[in-house]
């Protein structure tokens, strides 16, 4: 192998010597100037037609399904170089032996590309996206993708396909569930702590990963909630609220995007030129590569957009994606297409030259196993310091949505734990767990509350199971719930009721759980009864909040979830998770989300009773729990806004304040939440717009202020395709909340 390898890069240096630095010095403008341009155009001049082509296509190695099974040989195709990347394989020793294939067994030994959904933690998992979403500290955020990516790398992962930064308005889309939710302000500063997290600061360190941004774009945008489904929207809209965190990640160095599985305005986004080369290469300069998202390209067909699997390829490619993932379509159809004439072979140079740039940033040709290191495999997979931090994700998450003095509970009392999710260790990792262990490794509810409370003031019943319809166990759970201080029980999804092709049209507890409060309720009607939920997306909990006394929405907090949901439950950590996404009051209500528009017939607020207003008949316009609610074990007061100035310039900034006070007994942290409302635009502008935010923390009785500095960027929005400041008024606020109501303005003039 090192003869073969010794040769290649004597060959390789020869050419950089030769050609290399004068073809880096005449690169055109727009073209990233990286010591490797050299490298990649010699390489590149050594390589065939069919070899280029061989680095635009994905294959998967099958160890996690994520997609339909496509029947392929892929060690037949690896060993003729024409594959570029492999997904759905890892461990040191696998990606390890695949990679040996590539680089001892094809003519020129270019490594492999391993691809990966390391989407919320690899093997230590972390809160489902949504949940991290919900504790609003990018830090930390951050900080689990940096030890994802530390897992994940150590077994040969160069690239994960996260973050999926599609905002989400509609509940009934399972795939809510792996996104930051609904708000653009909020889903793009935290698309940017992700892809920090993931890339580090240095791509040739070998604890970094690749991150890609997902999916381009519209996706959670589809028509009923129902997955893959047709996305149609104005430029308002996409301008103002889709595209935004994927041009976050752009700013943030974000080395690879994926395509959408949706049309945009009649336009699969896989064969989308408007998307991928006016928005990303021309507005934003992006110099990375696209990859599809898993048999896109052929779906194109089945969009009904193009004619065949082979129209289709000249499309995908037209359109500026570079990677193949899964379709089939680059290697079967490419070379045919560029002999014909359809497509120019610059096309299929430009996405070769871009992957292998992205190799040589890794370090690859360096040393093609630095990734697969069993010796680190060892020491850094699910290190102690790795769980503890998952355990603290999961503390910080969790969003108490009410509480009539019911949280926390205290180590005297004796407690009834009923559910089926209270001793799981299967769900409770959530959807897209990556190679998350989902039989022994996770610490169960019952075993975080265990930690608290010794096994004499603890009684268990699972009471019925998530999905079906069995209520022969209830009698068990009444008659535990009768003997008992409080009850405490733990309900919710199956993990693979959100995630892809998940979607539900129901979105209340499912089975028979709702029944079981019930029939507790009605047994103990003077207990206090606590809900712990686990979901991947926002409830209809209107029936459960009349029924119980404090309900504690946990998501899939992970592998640490057991200690670090009793950490909340027990008052060891204040909850001070904020709702990242409105919770409706019915499925009717969908879409509901904070920042919508006025209308002209607005209902007067908190008045919901007026005829001919834009208002249901059967339920008021509210949700039962809205963006950025989230209650703490203490109270915070804010006091009104004051302003550095009532009247600014287009050069000038305003300083937004409040002092906020802790004014209940016990320590906490707060997300201090800044909206703004521009009152009158030239298109019409959200109610409420969140335009910062900061979590502080206040002993009890401490007081703090809190400022936001606004520049007129923090204004400007989109109109049509330009990027506007427009003068007037605009209403300000400060608040722990989105639910209230402006008392302060300011005018731009
Ligand atoms: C399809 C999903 O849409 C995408 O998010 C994922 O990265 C790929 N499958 C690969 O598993």
């Amino acid at each position: 192998m090192m003869n073969k390898l010794i040769k290649y890069y004597i060959v390789v240096l020869f050419l950089i010597v030769l050609t290399g630095c004068n073809k880096a010095n005449n690169a055109k403008p727009k073209e990233v100037v990286t010591p490797f341009n050299a490298q990649v155009d010699s390489l590149m001049a050594l390589m065939t037609l069919q070899e280029k082509i061989g680095q635009t296509v994905m294959y998967s190695g099958g160890w996690s399904i994520t997609g339909p099974t496509v029947s392929s040989d892929n060690k037949k195709y690896i060993k003729e170089g024409s594959v570029g990347a492999m997904l759905n394989v890892y461990s040191a020793k696998g990606t390890r032996e695949l990679q040996k294939m590539a680089v001892e067994e094809t003519r020129l030994g270019i490594p492999l590309l391993f691809g990966y959904d390391v989407i919320h933690g690899f093997r230590t998992i972390f809160p489902i996206n949504l949940g991290l979403a919900a504790s609003w500290d990018l830090n930390d955020i951050q900080k689990g993708a940096r030890i994802a990516a530390e897992e994940a790398s150590a077994e040969g992962i160069h690239w994960t396909f996260a973050p999926m930064v599609d905002i989400g308005r509609d509940p009934r889309w399972g795939r809510i569930s792996e996104g930051a939710g609904e708000d653009v302000y909020l889903g793009s500063k935290i698309a940017k702590a992700y892809v920090k997290g993931f890339q580090g600061d240095d791509l040739s360190k070998h604890n970094t990963i690749l991150a890609c941004a997902k999916h381009f774009v519209g996706y959670g945008a589809a028509q009923a909630g129902r997955d893959y489904h047709t996305v149609n929207m104005g430029h308002d809209e996409l301008r103002n609220v889709y595209l935004p965190p994927f041009e976050a990640a752009v700013d943030a160095g974000v080395e690879t995007f994926m395509t959408a599985f949706n049309e945009l305005n009649g336009v699969p986004a896989t064969g989308n030129k408007f998307i991928f080369q006016d928005i990303l290469r021309n507005e934003w300069k992006f110099n990375g590569f696209v990859v599809t998202d898993y048999t896109a390209i052929n779906e194109l067909v089945e969009h009904g957009f193009a004619e065949n699997e082979k129209h289709a390829t000249e499309l995908a490619i037209k359109a500026g994606i570079d990677q193949d993932m899964m379709s089939s379509a680059n290697r079967l159809y490419l070379e045919e297409l560029i002999n014909e004439g359809k497509v120019d072979v610059s096309l299929v140079n430009n996405a070769c030259r871009k992957i292998l740039l992205t190799k040589y940033k890794l370090g690859l040709f360096d040393d093609p196993y630095r990734y697969s290191d069993e010796k680190r495999e060892k020491e850094v997979v699910y290190k102690a310091e790795f769980l503890e931090a998952a355990r603290k994700s999961a503390a910080m998450s969790t969003v108490l949505l009410k509480n009539n003095k019911a949280l926390p509970l205290n180590n005297k009392q004796t407690i009834a734990l009923i559910g089926p999710l209270v001793k799981d260790k299967e769900n409770i990792i959530g959807n897209w767990a990556a190679a998350g262990d989902r039989k022994g490794k996770a610490i169960s509810i019952y075993q975080g509350i265990h930690e608290y409370l010794s096994a004499s003031k603890i009684v268990y019943a699972k009471g019925c199971e998530i999905e079906d319809f069995d209520m022969s166990n209830f009698e068990k759970a009444i008659n535990i719930a009768k003997k008992v201080d409080k009850v405490v029980m733990v309900l919710g999804e199956d993990y693979d009721m959100s995630g892809e092709a998940a979607s539900r049209t129901n979105i209340k507890l499912p089975g028979r759980q709702t029944d079981l409060i019930r029939a507790i309720r009605k047994a103990v009607p003077n207990k206090q009864i606590v809900l712990v939920l686990m979901n991947g997306r926002p409830l209809d909990l209107s029936e459960e909040d009349n029924l119980v006394d404090a309900i504690l929405e946990t998501w899939f907090p992970g592998t640490s979830g057991g200690y670090g949901v009793a950490d909340v439950l027990f008052g060891t950590y204040n909850p001070s998770g904020k709702l990242p996404v409105t919770f409706p009051r019915t499925v009717g209500q969908i879409p509901i989300y904070y920042n919508m528009k006025n209308t002209g017939r607005p209902i007067p607020p908190r008045n919901p009773k007026q005829d001919y207003k834009s208002n249901y008949i059967d339920v008021p316009n509210t949700p039962l729990y809205p963006f950025g609610h989230g209650l703490s074990y203490t109270n915070f007061e804010y006091s009104e806004v004051q302003l550095s100035a009532t009247s600014i310039k287009f050069s000038d900034t305003l300083t937004v304040s409040a002092e906020i006070t802790n004014i209940g007994d016990v320590d906490g942290y707060e997300i201090a939440q800044l909206y703004v409302h521009d009152k009158v635009g030239s298109i019409t502008r959200p109610v409420k717009e969140l335009k910062g935010f900061k979590k502080i923390y206040l002993k009890k009785g401490e007081s703090q202020t809190v400022s936001f500095t606004l520049t007129v960027e923090n204004l400007k929005f989109y109109n049509n395709h330009e990027f506007v400041t427009e003068p007037g008024e605009f209403e300000v606020a400060i608040k722990g909340t989105s639910d209230f109501d402006f008392k302060q303005t300011f005018t731009l003039n």
